[in-house]
C-alpha cells in the first residue's frame, strides 16, 4: 500500500514481533525490505533470523537475501539514532569533521532537551531520505519502522508539524515540512497499529488512531490484532489428554481448561469483530504457545499473514 509502514501501539502489544512478521511476510513475497529500529536492544535481529549484533549499527546488516518465489526478497536491518542522523546530515553538507566533534561533545542531547522533538525530527528526516530511495530503481521496496511505544509514537510522529510551526526558517524548518508531507501522503507512509484482542487495549488503540489522524494527518494500514487465542477442539483435547497422560490428567480438569479457552477465544472473536466494524481491515495473529518467540515462530506467523500454508513450522508444541 505504501513505501513506509510505521508499526505503532501500546507498550508490550507486540510491535517488535509484528515488525519482524510483516518484514518476513513481505520478503517472502519477493520484496526488498528495510527494517528500521530506533533502539538496537529490542531483539529484532534474532526474530528476523540474524545474530544479536546484526543491524545494531547505523548502516546495518543484510540478514537475508534470495527470499520469495523469484529470490528477489531480502531483509536489511539498521538502527537509526538521532546523533548519527545528525552526523550523517552534516556530512552531506560538507561538515563531517564538525559533526564528529559535535556528536562527541554530546551536543545533540543538550539541543534535544532544549528543543524537544528535534531528535525525533532528525530520525524521521533520515527515514524520509531512505523513503526517497525506495522503488524499482532504488535499494528497497518497503521500509518498516518499529516505532517507540504509543505515548512516544504520537510525539514522535507529531514532531515535524510541531517543529514546522516553532521554527521560523532554515534547513530544519524545510526538513520538518518535507517530513510532514511524507507522513500525510498515503502512497508513501501509513501507520500500522498493533493491539491485543481485549477491550481496554482496543479502546486505547482507537484513541491513539484518532489522535494520530487528527494531530498528524497520517493514513493507516490494516490493524494487527496480536496474540489471539484460537478455539480448541474440546474432544480432541480430552482425547489427547487420555492418550498421552494415560489417565493421569483428569478429564474434568481438561474440560475446564478447554471451556476457559473457548470462552477466551469467543471474547477475542467479538473484540476482533468490533475492530473490524471500526477500521475495516484487520489482520489477526494467533498467540504462539512458547516461553519466548524466536525466528521459527516469526516464519510461521509470516506464512499465516501471507495466507500460505506454513511450510517450515516445527512440531506442534502443547499449549
Ligand atoms: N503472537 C504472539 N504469541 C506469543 N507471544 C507473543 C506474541 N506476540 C508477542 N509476543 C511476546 O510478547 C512480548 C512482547 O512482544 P514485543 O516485544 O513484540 O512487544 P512490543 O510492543 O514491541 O513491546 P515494547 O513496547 O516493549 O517495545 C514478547 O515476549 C513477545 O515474544
Ligand atoms: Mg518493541
Amino acid at each position: 500500500m505504501s513505501r513506509l509502514l510505521v508499526v505503532a501501539g501500546k507498550g508490550g502489544v507486540g510491535k517488535t514481533t509484528v515488525t519482524a512478521v510483516m518484514a518476513r511476510a513481505s520478503a517472502d513475497s519477493g520484496l526488498r525490505v528495510l527494517v528500521v529500529t530506533l533502539d538496537s536492544r529490542t531483539g529484532l535481529s534474532e526474530l528476523l533470523g540474524g545474530r544479536a549484533t546484526d543491524g545494531t549499527t547505523y548502516d546495518g546488516t543484510t540478514i537475508h537475501t534470495g527470499l520469495g518465489p523469484n529470490g528477489t526478497g531480502s531483509i536489511h536491518l539498521r538502527t537509526i539514532t538521532a546523533s548519527e542522523a545528525l552526523q550523517d546530515y552534516l556530512a552531506t553538507q560538507g561538515l563531517a569533521r564538525l559533526a564528529k566533534r559535535l556528536v562527541a561533545s554530546g551536543v545533540v542531547g543538550v539541543v534535544s532537551s532544549a528543543a524537544p522533538g528535534i531528535d525525533d525530527l532528525l530520525v524521521l528526516g533520515k527515514i524520509k531520505h531512505l523513503v526517497g530511495l525506495t522503488g524499482p530503481n532504488g535499494e528497497h521496496d518497503l521500509i518498516l519502522v518499529d516505532a517507540p511505544a504509543a505515548g512516544h509514537a504520537i510525539s514522535f510522529l507529531q514532531s515535524p508539524r510541531a517543529m514546522a510551526t516553532t521554527i521560523r526558517g532554515g534547513p530544519l524548518r524545510s526538513q520538518a515540512i518535507e517530513v510532514q508531507q511524507m507522513l500525510t501522503d498515503p502512497d508513501k507512509c501509513r501507520v500500522l497499529m498493533v493491539t491485543l484482542p481485549e477491550t481496554t487495549p482496543v479502546n486505547e488503540m482507537l484513541e491513539t488512531t484518532e489522535s494520530l489522524r487528527e494531530s498528524v494527518g497520517v493514513s493507516f494500514a490494516p490493524v494487527v490484532v496480536n496474540n489471539v487465542d484460537v478455539a480448541v477442539d474440546m474432544e480432541a483435547l480430552v482425547a489427547a489428554g487420555e492418550s498421552t497422560a494415560r489417565g493421569s490428567l483428569p478429564t474434568d480438569d481438561l474440560m475446564r481448561a478447554a471451556e476457559y479457552r473457548a470462552e477466551r477465544s469467543a471474547l477475542h472473536r467479538t473484540t476482533i469483530e468490533r475492530v473490524g466494524q471500526i477500521s475495516h481491515d484487520v489482520i489477526t495473529l494467533p498467540h504462539v504457545a512458547t516461553a519466548s518467540m524466536d525466528h521459527d515462530d516469526v516464519v510461521v506467523l509470516a506464512d499465516l499473514v501471507r495466507g500460505a500454508s506454513p511450510k517450515r513450522s516445527r512440531a506442534k508444541r502443547p499449549s
